[in-house]
C-alpha cells in the first residue's frame, strides 16, 4: 500500500505526538463541561479511537454516518443501511471529530443540523484541513494538520474505500486516480 504513495506527509509517530497536544487542548477546554464528541463516520474511525483514550475525562460518544449519494433509487434486493436520526444532542456540548475539511459541505451541514437540535455548544475537531478558498465558511476549532490542496489517504481516509488503514498519512501517486467519469 505505501509503495503507492507519491510521499508521505506524515507518519504514525509524528500524528500520535500531534493528537497528544490537541488532546491536551481538548481536555482542558471541556475540564468542566460534559463532552459529547460526534464522530464523522468512516473517515475519522481511526481518529476517533486514538483521540478519545488520550481525553481523560467522562464523555459520550455517538456516530452519524453521512451518504454521500442522493436519493434512494437502488435495485431492488439491495438494502441499504444507514443511521437516518441524529443523535440526541439538546442540552449537550457537542464535538464533531471528522478526518479531513475539504470544501466543508459536510461539516457545514452536520454543524448546523446539531445546533438546530438545541445543543448548548458546538465545536469541530478535523485532523486534517486542506488550504484552500471555501464554498461555504466553516471554522474548525481544532485542527491536527494544515495540508496543500491534494489528494491525501491513509489514517483512516480513503480513495475509492482503500488505504483506510495506512497508518500513517499520503499523497496518492497521481497516476492511481481514475479522472472522474
Ligand atoms: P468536504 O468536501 O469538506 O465536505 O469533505 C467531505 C469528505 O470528503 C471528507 O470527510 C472526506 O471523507 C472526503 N475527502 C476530502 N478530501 C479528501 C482527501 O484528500 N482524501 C480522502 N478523502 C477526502
Ligand atoms: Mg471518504
Amino acid at each position: 500500500m505505501q509503495a503507492d504513495l507519491d510521499r508521505i506527509l506524515f507518519d504514525e509517530a509524528t500524528i500520535h505526538r500531534r493528537l497528544d497536544e490537541l488532546a491536551a487542548r481538548i481536555s482542558h477546554d471541556y475540564r468542566d463541561r460534559e463532552l459529547t464528541v460526534i464522530a464523522v463516520l468512516t473517515g475519522s474511525i481511526i481518529l476517533v479511537a486514538d483521540l478519545l483514550r488520550r481525553i481523560p475525562l467522562p464523555l459520550k460518544l455517538d456516530c452519524l454516518s453521512v451518504a454521500s449519494y442522493h436519493g434512494d433509487v437502488k435495485p431492488s434486493g439491495d438494502l441499504i443501511f444507514r443511521q437516518v436520526s441524529l443523535p440526541d444532542v439538546a442540552g449537550r456540548h457537542v464535538l464533531i471529530l471528522d478526518d479531513i475539511l475539504d470544501s466543508g459541505a459536510t461539516l457545514a451541514s452536520i454543524r448546523e443540523k446539531i445546533e438546530t437540535a438545541g445543543a448548548l455548544s458546538v465545536r469541530v475537531c478535523v485532523l486534517l484541513e486542506k488550504k484552500k478558498t471555501r464554498a461555504r465558511a466553516v471554522d474548525a476549532d481544532y485542527v491536527g494538520f494544515e495540508i496543500a490542496d491534494e489528494f491525501v489517504v491513509g489514517y483512516g481516509l480513503d480513495y475509492m474505500e482503500r488505504y483506510r488503514n495506512l497508518p500513517c498519512i499520503g499523497v496518492l501517486r497521481k497516476a492511481l486516480i481514475t479522472p472522474a467519469a
